[in-house]
């Protein structure tokens, strides 16, 4: 990747929020406690961030309520103002992304050149983008028989509750802020206990910028507590949630069980990428590379099953052990580092006993496996070859620096083999035949597939998956309900349902 020009980053960012962000203001927690947040890369606190639980969920409910449905400045704000508020805020992140980004680092553990030019970059489109949707959320009229005038209109849907993970912290934020308040609805995000500071810190952001009081609140804490507050909570309208897909399963239940609030899940992968022989080898081989191990390999789509025909096998292996074993792991602010820490050691522990498994389930560790030094959270860049589904790394989501290296020979056996997951997030392939890039990217199942890429994502493309890697897509601006309404008499309409995919075809010669 050619990146631009990296500033030096700031290594000792000082941290300026730690407190919950209930109506524009930082508050401690109801109980009083707090939890701390490690840096990845020493394994050290960094500081203690108040610790929010049910009670400040509650508290967060409240204000946004007021905010949605008695505080008139929010909902008859001008859509266009909505719009400019969003892109005041993108200004102010742009300004301060020097600081997010190192602040990112810090609590993540991600190199700090692709947190300034990939993370904040991506959060600052996403604003900006999302700030021109704003007064764009268009309805239709339909040519209904009879005497009526039928027009539809979007309507937000209310106060939604916005439960993100730790591995794109400031970038998650941005994706289910962004659309959410283009359309007119008031947010309670839960950043991930692991990485709590870049949210706060734009929940200053988000008042600097104009928002009113109760519009945003940011509530730190954990999963069980805070999360699950939100997930049942029977005034919050809709939860958004990305992350694992057996914390989605929970969600989905106390959705149900609460007040049938809409549900949007974004979940795990076992992502394939596919290389056929008559790929050009360098290139697929590089992209294989950063399919799996980009962000330490914590990416939800991942290229955690490359797929690589029989003809080139032996040697894709060879040079994928190569670069690998080239890939440069430390300290993550230091800017010729490609790799970082994991970011906790729950995850950190998780990836090692996969590698065992994968030991003795008989794959080939080519190269890696071990843990770095004994400070921090690093893990060996890992290939393992002479993988099979039936092992556990075949089969399930590692989220670390461990890449699977299948063969296979023909494309009916590839695209079987493919789908044989209960993950659809996403999928690549790698070919210079248009037959068989057509070909598998209908049949494949999975919401992204990539046709000589991997990992393109766009906020103004949707974004999201089939089966167990959840439903709803991202970034499409749909985070409202639409009402039909006939003049003259009214009647309830159908919603419909359905998967859309997306295809990015790399128009490049490779
Ligand atoms: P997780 O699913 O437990 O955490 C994600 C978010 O959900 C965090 O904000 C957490 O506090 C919250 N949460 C946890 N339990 C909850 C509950 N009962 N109710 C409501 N919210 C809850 O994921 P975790 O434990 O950090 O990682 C486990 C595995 O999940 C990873 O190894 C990886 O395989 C997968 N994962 C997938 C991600 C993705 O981007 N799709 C992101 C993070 C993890
Ligand atoms: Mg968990």
């Amino acid at each position: 990747m050619n990146l631009p020009q990296t500033p030096e980053p700031i290594r000792n960012p000082e941290i300026k929020y730690t407190q919950i962000f209930i109506d524009n203001d930082f508050i401690n927690s109801e109980s009083g406690k707090t939890f701390p947040t490690l840096n990845p890369t020493t394994g050290e606190k960094i500081t203690d961030v108040q610790e929010g639980d049910k009670a400040d969920i509650d508290k967060a409910v409240k204000a946004a309520y007021r905010a949605f449905e008695h505080d008139s400045t929010w909902r008859q704000m001008d859509a266009s103002k909505r719009g400019y508020l969003l892109s005041r805020l993108a200004d102010l992140i742009e300004r301060d992304r020097l600081y997010i980004a190192s602040l990112e680092t810090l609590d993540n553990g991600k190199p700090f050149k692709n947190a300034f030019h990939g993370d904040l970059d991506m959060c600052i489109r996403t604003f900006r983008y999302y700030s021109g949707w704003a007064d764009k959320v268009c309805g239709k009229t339909i040519p209904v028989d009879g005497t009526f005038f039928c027009y539809t209109k979007h309507e937000p849907v209310g106060i939604c509750g916005q439960i993100i993970p730790w591995n794109f912290p400031i970038m998650m934020a941005a994706w289910k802020l962004a659309p959410a308040l283009a359309c007119g609805n008031v947010v309670i995000l839960k950043p991930a206990e692991q990485t709590p500071l870049t949210a706060l810190y734009l929940a200053s952001l988000i008042k600097e910028a104009g928002f009113p009081p109760g519009v945003v609140n940011v509530i730190p804490g954990y999963g069980p507590t805070a999360g699950a507050a939100i997930s049942s909570h029977p005034d919050i309208n809709k939860v958004a949630f990305t992350g694992s897909t057996e914390v989605g399963k929970l969600i989905m239940e106390a959705a149900a069980k609460s007040n049938l609030k809409r549900v949007t899940l974004e979940l795990g992968g076992k992502s394939p990428n596919v290389i056929f022989a008559d790929a050009n080898l360098d290139v697929a081989v590089e992209w294989s590379h950063q399919a799996l191990f980009f962000n330490m390999g914590q990416c939800c789509t991942a290229g955690s099953r490359t797929y690589v025909q029989e003809e080139i096998y032996d040697n894709f292996v060879q040079k994928s052990v190569q670069r690998a074993k080239a890939r440069t792991v430390g300290d993550p602010f230091n800017p010729s580092n490609e790799s970082g820490p994991q970011v906790d050691e729950e995850q950190f522990n998780k990836i090692l006993s996969l590698i065992e498994s994968g030991k003795k389930e008989g794959a080939k560790l080519e190269c890696g496996g071990q843990k770095i030094g004994n400070k921090g959270f690093f893990i060996q860049p890992t290939v393992f070859s002479d993988v099979t589904e039936n092992m556990r790394i075949g089969r399930e989501e590692i989220f670390g620096p461990v890449q699977q290296i299948i063969k296979f020979k023909t494309i009916e056996e590839v695209i079987q083999r493919a789908n044989k997951t209960e993950y659809g997030l996403a999928a690549a392939i790698f070919t210079q035949n248009i037959d068989h890039a057509l070909t598998f990217s209908s049949r494949v199942r999975a919401g992204t597939v990539w046709v000589n890429a991997y990992n393109v994502l766009s906020p103004c493309a949707p974004f999201g998956g089939f089966k167990l890697s959840g439903f709803g897509r991202e970034l499409v601006c749909l985070t409202a309900i639409t009402i039909h309404i006939y003049i003259g008499i009214i009647l309830s309409l159908f919603d419909c349902d359905y998967y859309a995919r997306l295809y990015w075809y790399n128009t490049e010669s490779v």
